[in-house]
Formats: C-alpha cells, structure tokens, sequence
C-alpha cells in the first residue's frame, strides 16, 4: 500500500512529467500558489467546466463573463474589504508570517476556523504553539489581514483604486439589472460566471488546494424570499437521498443519509436550497462518477459561516493525500446581502417587481472552485498497480479519451493508423503514438488515463478489424473499424 504522502509525491511526479500542472515561473524557482495546467490538465479543466455548464445551466440561467478587476466601490457594498480577511501572526525570530488557525488546527488537531482574535491569541499562548518553521515561541498577536490584491488604476500617483476580485461572484450582482431586464424580467433567474478569482493567501499550501490564483465556476440564482420553500421541480426530487455531516454529527462523524423531504422537515432546509444540493449531490455522483463513500454535505456553524451566508453547507471529498475529507465546493445562501449591499453603496433601487410587489431578490449560490476539483479526480481516480500507474478516469473526464497505434512502424500499419486516427479525431479526442514498444504505449496511455487504446496491425489491413483494448480492465477485443463508435458507446467507460 502507498502511503498517503507517497502517493502525493506520485501524482504529483506524474502531474508535471506528463503535463497536467506544474508550478508556474519554475525556472525562476516557482511561487506558491501559482500553478500552470499543461495541456492534458487544461483538456481535463475544459472538460470540467462543459460538464460543469451542462447539468447547471438550467431554464432561465445563463452564464455571462465580466472583469477581474472591479473598483473598490464593489467590495465596500459586498463587505469584503471589511471581512475577507484571515488570522495572521509572525514570528519575531525568523520573521516567517502564517495563519493562525492552521497553526492551531495543525498543532492540536482541532477545529479553529471562524475563532475570534481573543479566542486564537489565547489557545496559542495557553498551548505555547511555535513557529512552523524554526519553533520559536516568540510570536506577535494575531491580526486580521484583508487577502485582496489591490491596485491602483491609471498612471503613476492615480488614486484610483480596485481590487483582483476574490470571487467571481460580485460580477453576476453588477449585472443583475441589466439581465433581469434583458431576460424578460422573470425570477428565479440564475446568472453564472466562470473565472479567475485571486486571493492573497497568507501560506499557500497543499498544491492545488490553496491557491492565489484560480478558476471558479459560480451561479448566482436570484429569487423572491417568499418562494425560498418552492421549487417547481420539487416532486421530481423529494426522495432523493443526500449525504449530510449537520453540525449535530460532528462528534458522532457519522453522515447522515436523508431524503430531502426529510432534509426539509428535520433540518428546516428550504426546498430551495434543497433543490441546488439534490443537483450538486448528483453532479458529484453521477455526471463526476465519484464514489458514494467519498462525498458528503458538510454544515458550517454560525461562527465557521462566511460573512454573507445565512445556510452555507460544503461538499466535502475524500481526499486522502490531503488528510481526510476536504472543501472543494460551497452551497451559500446569501439573502440580499450583496444586492443590498450594493443598492445602497450605489444609491440605486436594485428592486424588482414580481409577484405583485416589488423588492430586492434573494441569492442561492453555487460556488465550484474548478481547480480544486481537478486536484480531486487526479487523487480519487489514481491506482498503482503492480505494474502500471493509471487514472481511472470516467471518460468524460479523460484529457485523451482513444489513443491510437500502428504495431510497428512499417508495411504500411502507420499509413492505415493515421486514417484511423483522422477519422477518429474529428469526433473524440484522440491521440497517435507510434513509439516505443506496443506495451509501453499502453502503459503510457493508462498513465495518462485514457480509457481506450486501439492497435492497427497485420490484419487489420486483411479484413478491416483492430484491436479495442479497455484501460481498466485490460481486456482486448476485434472490432470492424465501422463499428468502433457503437463499441465506445457499450463500454463500461462509455463516451
Ligand atoms: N463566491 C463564494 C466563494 O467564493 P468560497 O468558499 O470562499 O466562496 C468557493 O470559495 C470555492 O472556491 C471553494 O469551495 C474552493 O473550491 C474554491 N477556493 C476558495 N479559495 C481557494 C484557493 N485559495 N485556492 C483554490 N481554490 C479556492
């Protein structure tokens, strides 16, 4: 068995060798928190946000693009500027600055997340907690530091300041009024953005978890609150079962299987709110094909909640090179806290009229980190086997999804292999590898995650038949070249 930090190491060996990310500027000796995909990482992240737009863009959502720069205006109305901030303490001795609660969290192995500055300044001394880095007890009071990147815009000595926006979020509120008017002012209306979102973290760690710089996929479904226990589709998923950790189960770590209707009774979840966790629950499962055992809903208390959030659940993923169960996505309901937020900064009546009255619509929304999510399938579908390394990839997700090889590099195979390769270019991805020993290629292709590999050899050019190989179970099989595409679509992995 791997150890968990092995297998880190092994993912991560393969992720730069083979192109799926690597730090960005290595040759200038890397940044933490930046990191570059490669392009079979950037293929994996295309493939994710298509899926990703696919099973959320639903009736009357749309996704829009706006700017990573917004003016400081934005995140006084949003409250960021004034609560998007982290626990920062340094050390007097070596001068290193990190977060406070990971500090305790990593020391004492408890929750510290959403603590105030008394509370984490007081479990530090009490527990004579050292600096990380050269274990000097000499530490300074913990502070808040805002994690915006400012700037300032126009030339030198302009005072004109904005922000790297910390979410993409901020950009669909900005555009509500036009949408709503150009969508035929119906509610719910959800707007989306996928993005870039930039946050200064104070110790970026961990990969791809913790980044300064990173996608997100966000939609912001805009509603009248006193819908919030409707949904129009609620029959369609009142049975469906959820996997939840409430607040209630923290201790017991048991996570609860409820229906949503027993969601709705138990735990007061509006139908709503339930609605959007029934459609992240079987994006997970379902469309991702992650393993029921690995995802559960996680409640955050009042204290852990972020600042604009009435209910706020994440999904959590097993992730075990990361150390257990670990955030990759949010579920948040917002109220009118940014658009009301934003009316009064803007001093502008961000009201609608529906439903016979007029008022300030409420926000649910969905919050995806893509890359986050990304780290999660190369950890969850990686396998070491006795001789071979693979992504278990479904082929949905798969960067290539059929690669092609003659057997040998003469008689004509690699003629008769780069017809095949064209005619299946130009309906999956595919890739035409024609180095190296036949065994290799496999072993290369299965590393990459490439659910089929198709061999042209002697006979194929007799009677027109290749050999279809399955990455997981490596069993080959003869097809007639015409009948490949039914092939991939029979196949456990299907395309
Ligand atoms: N608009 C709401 C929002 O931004 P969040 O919980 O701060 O909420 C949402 O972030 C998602 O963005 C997280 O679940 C995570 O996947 C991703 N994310 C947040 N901070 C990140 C970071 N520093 N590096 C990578 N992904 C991050």
């Amino acid at each position: 068995m791997t150890s968990p930090q092995n297998k880190l190491k092994e993912i991560t060996q393969i992720a730069e060798r083979r192109g799926f990310f690597f730090p960005t500027a290595e040759i200038y000796g890397g940044k933490a928190g930046f990191y570059t995909y490669g392009h079979l990482g950037k293929a994996i992240k295309n493939k994710f946000e298509a899926l990703w737009r696919k099973h959320f863009l639903e009736e009357n959502c749309y996704e829009i693009e706006g700017n990573t720069i917004l003016p400081e205006d934005v995140f006084k109305a949003s409250g960021h500027l004034k609560s998007f901030t982290d626990p920062l303490t340094e050390c007097k001795a070596c001068h290193f600055r990190f977060r406070a609660d990971q500090l305790i969290e990593d020391s004492l192995k408890i929750k510290a997340e959403g603590l105030s500055i008394e509370d984490l300044n007081k479990i530090i001394k009490e527990n004579k907690l050292k600096c990380p880095k050269c274990g000097s007890q000499n530490l300074t009071e913990v502070k808040w530091f805002n994690m915006m990147f400012p700037l300032t815009l126009g030339a030198v000595g302009s005072k004109e300041i904005a922000y790297l926006s910390p979410e993409t979020a901020q950009n669909p509120y900005l555009a509500f009024e036009r949408e709503f008017e150009a969508t035929r002012k119906k509610l719910p209306l959800g707007i989306a953005m996928i993005g870039k979102a930039y946050r200064n973290e104070i110790s970026p760690r961990q990969l791809f978890f913790r980044l300064r710089e990173f996608t997100q996929a966000e939609l912001q479904v805009f509603f009248d609150p006193d819908d919030i226990n409707k949904h129009e589709k609620w029959n369609l998923i009142k049975s469906y079962k959820l996997r939840l950790m409430p607040v209630s189960e923290r201790k017991s770590k048991k996570v609860k299987e409820l229906s949503c209707e027993d969601a709705n009774k138990k735990l007061k979840l509006p139908k709503m709110y339930l609605y959007y966790m029934q459609k992240m629950h079987t994006f997970f499962l379902e469309v991702l094909q992650i393993p029921r055992e690995k995802f559960y809903f996680y409640e955050l208390s009042e204290e852990e909640r972020a600042f604009y959030n009435k209910f706020h659940w994440d999904v959590y993923l097993e992730l075990e090179t990361l150390g257990g169960f670990k955030e990759v996505t949010g579920l948040h309901y917002r109220t009118d806290h940014d658009l009301g937020g934003h009316a009064k900064q803007s001093k502008k009546s961000l009201e609608v009229f529906w439903n016979d009255k007029k008022f300030i619509p409420h926000v649910i929304e969905v919050s995806f980190g893509v890359d986050r999510n990304v780290f999660a399938f190369l950890e969850i579908f990686y396998e070491k086997e006795k001789e071979r390394t693979l992504f278990k990839f479904p082929a949905k997700l798969s960067p290539v999804e059929i690669s092609i090889f003659p057997l040998v590099s003469k008689d004509k195979l690699p003629e008769k292999a780069q017809e095949v390769y064209k005619k299946i270019n130009a309906r999956y991805v595919a890739f035409y590898d024609d180095s190296g020993s036949i065994g290799r290629r496999y072993r290369r292709a299965d590393e990459i995650g490439c659910p089929f590999a198709i061999t042209i050899d002697y006979e194929t050019l007799k009677d027109n038949t290749v050999t279809l190989r399955d990455r997981d179970s490596m069993k080959q099989i003869r097809v007639k070249i015409p009948e490949l595409d039914n092939k991939f679509k029979a196949m456990e992995h299907s395309l």
